[in-house]
């Protein structure tokens, strides 16, 4: 190597991605009728678009404050959420459900998310009953979500969402993949 191939070789500075991460997260109340959840998040968004879910959204507190309000269509069902970023939503509804599966398609987002799974085990909280649990799974993609199914013969008999529909046109086959078949996912929605 010539002198000046080493002296631009030591002007080389190598970044991995964690570079660009932020995960300064922090501990965070919110309150939801009489339900205070904790959770890890971050304070303002990331610059990177794919890094959404490391905040709660606008969208999530909208759909939190409706749920606690209608909390008799959660009582006792399973649920699946698309793009649960931290998990408040999920989060909640393990408060009222039989059984909650949170997913997401971001790796950074699913450590974050199961991160808040361990946060909420280590609570001292009577009032939180189902089992959470976080899935990788991308929209549309069969092979995850029947992967997923395939520990739940009988599904899901609500699927949940905040904040999703913005980033693409996106319909609900679109979302739970069009090679499931229709009877392997169960909606139940309530009109109440
Ligand atoms: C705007 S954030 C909303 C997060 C959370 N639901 C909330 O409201 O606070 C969108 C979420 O969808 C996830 N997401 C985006 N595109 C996705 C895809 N193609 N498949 C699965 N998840 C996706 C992101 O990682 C992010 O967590």
């Amino acid at each position: 190597m010539s002198r000046k191939e080493e002296e631009e070789d030591d002007d080389i500075v190598c970044l991995d991605e964690s570079f660009f991460i932020d995960d300064n997260y922090q501990i965070t109340d919110f309150t939801f009728g009489s339900h205070v959840l904790q959770l890890y998040c971050l304070q303002s968004a990331s610059t990177d678009f794919d890094l959404t879910g490391q905040l709660v959204w606008p969208g999530a507190v909208l759909l939190n404050d409706y749920l606690t309000k209608n909390a008799n269509m959660l009582q006792g069902c399973s649920v699946i959420e698309l793009g649960s970023g931290v998990g408040i939503t999920g989060v909640l509804c393990s408060r009222f459900c039989r059984e909650v599966v949170m997913t997401d398609h971001n790796e950074e987002v699913l450590k974050i998310l199961n991160k808040n799974i361990k946060l909420q085990e280590s609570l001292d909280d009577t009032i939180c009953c189902a089992e959470l649990k976080a899935e990788k799974l991308e929209w549309g993609n069969s092979a995850q979500l029947n992967h997923i199914l395939q520990q739940r013969s009988e599904g899901f008999d609500l699927v949940l969402g905040a904040d999703i529909y913005i980033l693409l046109d996106l319909s609900p086959n679109a979302l739970i993949g069009t090679n499931v078949k229709s009877t392997d996912l169960h909606l139940k929605l309530n009109s109440n």
